[in-house]
């Protein structure tokens, strides 16, 4: 038995725009499906959980986003896809199809073939990943002769059309530019000229734009808007910013202190959350067009790593917990073909979240 029902008056904050790019409901095989992914500190140590039971699909040409506080395991998600794990964690279940191919049983040499081929990746700060030794045009054209084969000057053609692709001015000179010659801008352009260099299926975008100033981050997103249209590109997208999820993408996977909170197409987030934590984080972000005096931030923090409660990770944090009922472990219930909440008072009906725009 879950408690009495409750109604809750969230939440202000971003809105769904309609998204031109917005694509229509998937059907069959995802491009990527990952199943009950779960990392762990290797080794019998104390088990810590940082990443549990992680399940979730990207079709073909979607935009997916993978948002949460920070800590929550979004980049451990999306390196764990890459195999890029840090070498303290490890999986320790679950499996990683793309394709039809479970990237968690590749070998190394697979995976270097996978990563800068059919899927493409790019970080928050490009100056971890660019080489500072290389020109901008060897490193993109180094890419394309790894997975093509092609000669340096073949390559190098296909890098300079790279660069005006991202739109980088003056692209002959630029070949021969050092990352530190450029703007942060730039340099993230030139990451993204890296990633799709080989034509990715899939791009895997952790933060691209937090270290980017409000207007080149703006920039960033149209190009990736464009990339998204022209090559049919799917992309995870890990971002904090609820704008970007409302403009950008298509699914949303919220997730809290290593679990997914709640699973839906990214209207459903705004119109009607179904965990509590999704509507929290609503009401944090201060409403468009409207002064607020102060910003509501969800009372206390995640909890670190190994200091997980035993039921309902968000609980203690929870406005609308029910310690018999919520200290308890939640299940991941499927709510509809798309949507799935680990708050069992919402998928027992006991509870019903208004968002931030009304149906
Ligand atoms: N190498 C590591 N060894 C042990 N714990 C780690 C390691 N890397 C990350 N963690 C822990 O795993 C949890 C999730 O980290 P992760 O970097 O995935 O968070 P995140 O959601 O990407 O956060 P942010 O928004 O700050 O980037 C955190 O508690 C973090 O302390
Ligand atoms: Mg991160």
């Amino acid at each position: 038995m879950t408690p009495g029902p409750e109604q809750h008056n969230g939440a202000g904050g971003a809105t769904a725009r309609s998204r031109p790019d917005n694509q229509p409901r998937p059907g069959g095989e995802p491009l990527l499906a990952v199943k009950g992914l779960t990392i762990d500190l290797p080794g019998g140590a104390v088990q810590r959980g940082l990443v549990e039971d992680v399940t979730f699909d990207v079709h073909k040409g979607r935009a997916v986003a993978l948002i949460g506080e920070s800590g929550c395991g979004k980049s451990l998600t999306s390196m764990a896809i890459l195999g890029l794990l840090p070498a303290a964690v490890g999986v320790v279940a679950g499996s990683v199809l793309f394709d039809g191919v479970d990237l968690l049983t590749c070998t190394k040499r697979q995976l270097r073939r996978i990563r800068g081929g059919p899927v493409g990746m790019v970080f928050q700060e490009p100056m971890s990943s660019l080489n500072p030794t290389m020109t901008v045009g060897d490193q993109i054209a180094e890419v394309r002769r790894l997975h093509l084969g092609e000669r340096r000057s073949v390559a190098l053609k296909q890098a300079r059309e790279l660069l005006e692709r991202v739109g980088i001015p003056k692209a002959e000179k630029r070949l021969r530019s050092y990352p530190h010659e450029m703007s942060g801008g730039m340099q993230q352009r030139v990451m993204i000229a890296a990633a799709i260099a080989c034509e990715p299926k899939l791009l895997i975008a952790d933060e691209p734009t937090t270290a980017l100033d409000v207007t080149i981050q703006a920039e960033i997103l149209e190009l990736l808007r464009d990339l998204r249209r022209d090559l049919d590109l799917a992309v995870l997208l890990v971002t904090h910013d609820l704008g970007v999820v409302a403009d950008f993408c298509d699914d949303v996977v919220v997730m809290y202190a290593g679990h997914i909170a709640e699973r839906t197409p990214v209207d459903g987030l705004f119109y009607e959350p179904k965990h509590p934590y999704s509507s929290a984080l609503l009401s944090a972000v201060p409403q468009s067009g409207r002064a607020r005096t102060s910003l509501t931030v969800i009372r206390g923090r995640v909890p670190s790593a190994g200091q997980f409660p035993t039921g309902c990770r968000f609980q203690p944090r929870c406005e609308h917990s029910v310690d018999s009922f919520c200290t308890r472990p939640q299940a991941d219930t499927a709510l509809t073909d798309d949507r799935r909440t680990r708050c069992g008072r919402v998928a027992g009906g006991d509870l019903t979240l208004k968002g931030a725009v009304r149906g």
